[in-house]
């Protein structure tokens, strides 16, 4: 009986919004089903993805009677940390050069929001956090739990369908100084839209003058243009002004370790001995929370940052990865124009990264899942990644239909 349970009062909980997606997609058997949910890459044949490079550097750690499965250090993977820092702020930056940044391994992009969420709910003087509307649904849950108060900030506009600057500038400019800012690094999730690096100049402006703490979420770095340098550039500019931040890396996308979970937090500080005494604080997050991170994940990425060969032979593989997405743009809307779709669908071109913000309402996505097997999230984004030259006749039908039938 229910009823005898200790547990009996649980009431169930709904599924994830996005992972909910797959769930779902799972259960359907059709055999002409498409998941176009969660951001995760697929080949042309619809499958996932395992870098050549990734192989090798799994095969090399296999072959070396030297790798151990000892537990790491809490921070992690010390030449993992280094190495990741390096990667998002640039070989020659002078906060790494200056030992001003502290970084620890953490698990994957989540993870490390989540610890320097705790780190500053415990250690920073303003516990409100500025999120974009809108934004991955995940980002206002990691924050309230840690503790702090979650705010939004006026991000993407609907009728464009990019980035509404103006309102941006406005309640960035309204926000009490001190607040953090959540920054997508690029690739906004889930808009696909970001600010030219005029506009983060204005944004680093006026954040710097309000003394606004950055918060930079890099899930994408190396994806929206296939350079990772490029990629990069909007925070570089602001740990170039001499300016604290923060910084989540994950490695899910860009080298397809998502279950691997390997990511970083980086804390950029105003000197080095901030720097250790905010690494010190860093550890008493992590220690209670998961104890140390994972060796595994953490070691294919050190092995691929510090071997040249493996290095431009990840970014070769990268840039396949961004290029077929940014040929599965064209292609959608090739088909879409060729059909004759009602609507401007030109934001599917503009738009970069993963994902595509479709403008599709819920009903017509609901539609689509329904009568043509796409699975996608309620809010109209779709994952570029998951979409083939197979399939991209399957999904323009089933816009065509759900456009021409819910205007
Ligand atoms: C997504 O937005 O689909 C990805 O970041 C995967 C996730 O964990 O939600």
């Amino acid at each position: 009986m229910d009823s005898d349970s200790v547990f009996a009062s649980v009431v169930r909980a709904p599924e994830d919004p996005i992972l909910g997606v797959t769930v779902a997609y799972n259960k359907d058997t059709s055999p002409n089903k498409l998941n176009l949910g969660v951001g995760a890459y697929r080949t042309e044949e619809g499958k996932p993805l395992v870098l050549n490079v990734v192989r090798k550097a799994e095969q090399h750690l296999v072959n070396d009677q030297s790798q151990i499965k000892e537990y790491l250090p809490i921070v992690g993977l010390a030449d993992f940390n280094k190495l990741s820092a390096k990667l998002i702020f640039g070989a020659d930056s002078p906060a790494i050069q200056q030992n001003r940044v502290t970084t620890v391994q953490c698990l994957s992009g989540t993870g490390s929001l989540r610890v320097g969420a705790e780190f500053l709910a415990k250690h920073y003087h303003q516990r409100t956090i500025y999120i974009p509307t809108p934004t991955w649904g995940n980002h206002p849950k990691i924050f309230n739990l840690a503790g702090l108060s979650v705010k939004t900030y006026r991000y993407y506009d609907p009728a464009t369908r990019g980035l509404n600057f103006q309102g941006l500038l406005e309640d960035l400019g309204a926000a009490p100084s001190g607040a953090i800012v959540l920054l997508h690094a690029c690739a906004h999730n889930p808009t696909g839209v970001d600010p030219t690096l005029e506009q983060w100049e204005l944004i680093r402006q006026l954040m710097r003058s309000k003394g606004l703490l950055p918060f930079f979420d890099s899930a994408y770095q190396g994806f929206a243009s296939g350079n990772l340098d490029a990629d990069a550039q909007p925070v570089r500019t602001f740990v170039a002004d001499g300016g604290e931040c923060l910084a989540a890396q994950s490695y899910a996308k860009n080298m397809g370790l998502y279950g691997e979970r390997v990511g970083a937090l980086s804390i950029v500080c105003k000197t080095q001995d901030v720097a250790s005494r905010v690494e010190s604080q860093l550890k008493l997050v992590i220690r209670p929370m998961y104890s140390n991170p994972p060796i595994h994940g953490a070691s294919i990425v050190a092995t691929i940052l510090k071997d040249s060969n493996m290095y431009n032979e990840w970014t070769v593989e990268l840039k396949a990865m961004a290029d077929r997405i940014i040929s599965m743009r064209q292609q959608l809307y090739d088909a879409l124009s060729a059909k004759g779709t009602p609507g401007d669908w030109s934001h599917i071109i503009k738009q970069i990264g993963m994902f595509t913000f479709t403008g599709l309402n819920s009903e017509q996505v609901a539609f689509m899942t329904k009568e043509y097997h796409i699975y996608m999230t309620s809010d109209g984004r779709i994952s570029m990644a998951g979409l083939s030259s197979r399939t991209v006749p399957h999904l323009t039908d089933a816009i065509h239909a759900a456009v021409t039938r819910f205007d």
